[in-house]
């Protein structure tokens, strides 16, 4: 595996690190501590082309690839995994649903928007009663003539509240189970569509969360994406992308927790001597800095085995879990290397730990990712 950077995937990383150092990471701590999106940030990101990477320059993207759109992903997560999470859900989740589904027309209708970040799109899968059961869906679509009408509430929906285009799961068929789910795109203005609670949450306080209500939802009948019955294939296919965004998302966090207790433990002594100098303290770095390696290279494997045409079901699976993991044991790692300073809202360590914790549940647990691999071995 040759993970030498091309030269355009390298200019990203740079561009993308000098905007999340400059711009993104003076205010993570203030939307952490408000809860208020960082929308102004956001948007600029979209302006700088950073939403459409992966998507061909005539729809307004960038005409890169998945790699590069992954170097992103980390850069911006080094910084605020709010950010982070808002482009991976915008990108891999609802752009990836639309561009891997839709049929020309839909492509020439969403994507330009959603690439430049005109619109804003997010990814309504998750209900009440079907989180990891994701086929129970319950919110139902019925073909009326041209339209269709659609019921239910989505959970727990990031990037719902600011979000112009949705891309939403309905069963169109009960009685085919599985196979009787179908995708929709949905736009905020269409009649019957709203948000309901906005979630209060332990991490990525400024990401905005939140129900959807589908309330005689009408839907043109071409918004359908792709054929009836196929949803949840859609759904889990786009996952499968989407795991990857969030996978990178982990090693950001665990990346920009590093860096941080690493200049802790050059400038803190304690009996006489800098902190590294103690053979146990560095140990934990060394033990931090195995993970994010072993982390490193199964995000970018996984980002590879996308764009190059390889099945990446399991290796999204294997870098999510190892790269979210990763970020939770080097966050907890480096809060504890710190002591008490490192569970004060002074320094940025403790924020991180927080966002780190919901990387190892959303977008599938990491108990999902050990099915995906498990049912792979014996399939
Ligand atoms: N790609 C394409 N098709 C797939 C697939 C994939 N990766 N995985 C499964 N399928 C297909 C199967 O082939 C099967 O079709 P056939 O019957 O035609 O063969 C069908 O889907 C059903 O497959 P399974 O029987 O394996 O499905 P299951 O019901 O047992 O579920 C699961 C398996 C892995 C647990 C799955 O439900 C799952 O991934 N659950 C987690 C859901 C999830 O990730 N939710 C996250 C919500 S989004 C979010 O968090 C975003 C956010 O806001 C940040």
């Amino acid at each position: 595996m040759n993970f030498q950077f091309t030269k355009e995937q390298e200019l990203v990383r740079q561009m993308v690190r000098e905007f999340a150092e400059n711009e993104i990471k003076p205010i993570a701590a203030e939307s952490d501590q408000t809860g208020e999106f960082p929308m102004e940030n956001f948007k600029k990101l979209g302006k700088y082309g950073c939403f459409g990477i992966p998507f061909p320059t005539e729809y307004e993207g960038a005409g890169g690839d998945y790699l590069s759109y992954i170097l992103a992903v980390e850069e911006i997560s080094k910084a605020c995994a709010t950010t982070g999470i808002a482009l991976s859900v915008q990108t891999s989740l609802c752009m990836g649903a639309i561009w891997a589904f839709s049929n020309e027309e839909q492509k020439k209708k969403y994507m330009p928007g959603l690439c430049s970040g005109r619109k804003l799109g997010c990814f309504g899968l998750t209900e009440p009663n079907a989180g990891t059961d994701a086929s129970g869906q319950q919110t139902i679509a019925t073909k009326e003539g041209d339209h269709y009408v659609l019921n239910g509430q989505k959970c727990f929906i990031t990037n719902a509240p600011i979000a112009d285009v949705f891309v939403i799961f309905a069963m169109t068929d009960k009685s085919k189970g599985v196979k009787g789910i179908s995708a929709f795109i949905v736009e905020k203005d269409f009649p019957g569509i709203s948000i309901g609670k906005v979630e209060d949450k332990m991490g990525l306080r400024a990401a905005q969360v939140g129900e959807i209500i589908l309330e005689n939802c009408i839907v043109p009948a071409e918004n359908l994406l792709g054929r009836e019955g196929r949803g949840f294939g859609i759904a889990m296919k786009t996952l499968d992308g989407g795991r990857i965004g969030v996978a990178a998302q982990g090693l950001g966090i665990a990346e920009g927790a590093f860096n941080e207790i690493k200049e802790y433990m050059k400038e803190r002594k304690q009996f006489g001597k800098q902190l590294f100098k103690f053979q146990g303290l560095g140990w934990m770095m060394a033990e931090m800095d195995l993970k994010i390696e072993q982390a490193r290279y199964l995000v970018y494997k996984a980002a590879m085995d996308k764009e190059q045409g390889r099945s990446y079901s399991v290796s999204a699976a294997r870098a999510k879990w190892a790269a979210t993991d990763c970020a939770m044991y080097v966050t907890t790692e480096a809060v504890q290397l710190m002591g008490g300073y490192g569970y004060i809202k002074d320094y940025s360590l403790e924020r991180m730990m927080r966002d780190a914790k919901i990387t190892q549940i959303y977008e599938g647990t990491n108990q999902v990712q050990r099915m995906v691999i498990s049912g792979n071995i014996f399939k």
